[in-house]
């Protein structure tokens, strides 16, 4: 796992962006795995920048999964995560709908949204990059604390800290769903690149879990450690906590360029 500490989150956006556009580069019809949330807008926010300015890599092959999505929400609903991630990147940076995917919710039956997915995952070759934010309580997608660190993609109870935390962009913590669909932590260990990026006082507790921790289900995240191709980014609040935070300083100001993330 590389920890990368920087200052801000925007910086955090920056680098995130050049990881996801390198594997564009590298493979034009990429797959990559897509979270919601607020962390990774700064990454989002600089793709579609560097398109817009017409410096970015041609994204017409790629192809996009999201991570979870939310259960009972009508198919238009602007809170879906289908919705939110065409708004907020596959739309401004021309990635056709078809090339688009996520859990299908829509679909009866429910109980088998998940292998219908994990399917279409199989198909499409794997995920090359997956980027991903963390829960307050150490959640990864929607895995809240004691998911299997072997589960596949399922349905999903949401905790009452995780709708509150998500209240936000509902208006109230009751109208946030109860049920997801989200890729399993297992799903999440087979993808070849793992792209975290956390920032914020609110994180610091969960990044210090899940980097420094022991691997439990009681911090999904701490799953990440079982992989071997981690990269995460934190701004200055959210690496507070970490003991070996002067370690993963010096480990990335002596970074061999050849190297990359
Ligand atoms: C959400 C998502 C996760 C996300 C996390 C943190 O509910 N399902 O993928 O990483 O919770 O969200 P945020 O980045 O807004 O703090």
């Amino acid at each position: 796992m590389e920890v990368v500490p920087l200052d801000t989150l925007d910086e955090a956006g920056a680098l995130g962006a050049d990881v996801i556009e390198a594997a564009v580069r590298r493979s034009p019809s990429a797959v990559l795995g897509l979270a919601t949330g607020s962390s990774p807008l700064p990454i989002y926010r600089e793709l579609i920048r560097r398109h817009q300015q017409g410096t970015g890599p041609s994204y017409e092959q790629v192809r996009t999964f999201n991570l979870d999505e939310y259960v009972g929400l009508p198919a238009g609903h602007e809170q879906t995560y289908r919705a939110t991630i065409a708004r907020e990147l596959t739309d401004p940076l021309g990635i056709d709908a078809q090339r688009v995917h996520g859990p299908d919710v829509w679909t009866a039956p429910l109980a088998e949204a998940g292998a219908r997915y994990e399917r279409a995952l199989t198909a499409a070759g794997g995920i090359d990059v997956q980027v991903l934010g963390i829960g307050s309580d150490g959640h990864l997608a929607f895995n809240e604390p004691g998911s299997s660190l072997a589960s596949s993609t399922r349905i999903k109870t949401l905790t009452q800290q995780t709708r509150r935390d998500n209240a936000r962009f509902f208006g109230s913590p009751d109208a946030v769903p109860t049920h997801v669909v989200t890729q399993g932590l297992g799903t999440i260990l087979r993808a070849s690149h793992l792209l975290l990026i956390a920032g914020g006082p609110g994180k610091a507790d969960a990044i210090t879990a899940a980097v420094e921790g022991p691997v439990t289900a009681s911090c999904p995240a701490s799953v990440l450690q079982l992989h071997p191709h981690v990269t995460v980014l934190v701004d200055r609040a959210a690496a507070a906590r970490l003991a070996r935070l002067e370690q993963y300083r010096e480990t990335y100001a002596a970074k061999p360029e050849w190297q990359g993330l």
